[in-house]
């Protein structure tokens, strides 16, 4: 693996960053953290609540804070939030500090995995496919620029991603 402190998982909601994250974590047996239960560690409220709340960008101001928090530590497998990458000082960090994986999925696949989710609150109400490409749109770019390597993690499940990954890294 790359001499950098932590190993990154960077991707839309429904790439399996958490899922995967884990298991790679005892794979390798590093610490795991999922920056988005962190954030909900912190402020002692669901995603949702702060969403509703305080809003969005309260939301993000707490994503980069935490996420700076977990990238200063070593020896973790890092899962972040799908929104991570929109703030530039957070993407430096995940540059500097990370050895950053880009799960990448498909948009009819995110679909299929996030159908009975009702905890995230950017696909509450709405189209959600058009929410998810607009997204992606925004993104997919910010992804590419961050990541080390991208990984199509197509039809497969956690436990298999995280396998062929694994002896990748
Ligand atoms: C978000 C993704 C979610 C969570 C929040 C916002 C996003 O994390 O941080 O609901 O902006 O894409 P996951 O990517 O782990 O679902």
């Amino acid at each position: 693996m790359n001499p950098a402190p932590n190993l990154v998982l960077v991707g839309p909601m429904g790439s399996g960053k958490s899922s995967i994250g884990r298991r790679l974590a005892q794979r390798f047996g590093l610490a795991f953290f999922d920056a988005d239960r962190e954030i909900e560690a912190q402020a002692g409220a669901s995603i949702a609540t702060i969403f509703e709340c305080t809003g969005e960008a309260d939301f993000r101001a707490r994503e980069q804070i935490v996420l700076a928090g977990l990238l200063a530590g070593e020896g973790a497998v890092i899962a972040t939030g799908g929104g991570s990458v929109l703030d530039p000082r957070s993407r430096e960090l995940l540059h500097a500090r990370g050895f950053v994986v880009h799960l990448h999925v498909d948009i009819a696949q995110q679909l299929a995995r996030l159908a009975r989710d009702r905890s995230r609150p950017l696909l509450a109400g709405g189209d959600r496919e058009a929410v998810l490409r607009r997204l992606a749109e925004v993104r997919e770019p910010l992804y590419a620029q961050v990541a080390d390597l991208r990984f199509d993690t197509a039809a497969m499940g956690a436990a298999e991603t995280a396998a062929k990954l694994g002896h990748l890294l």
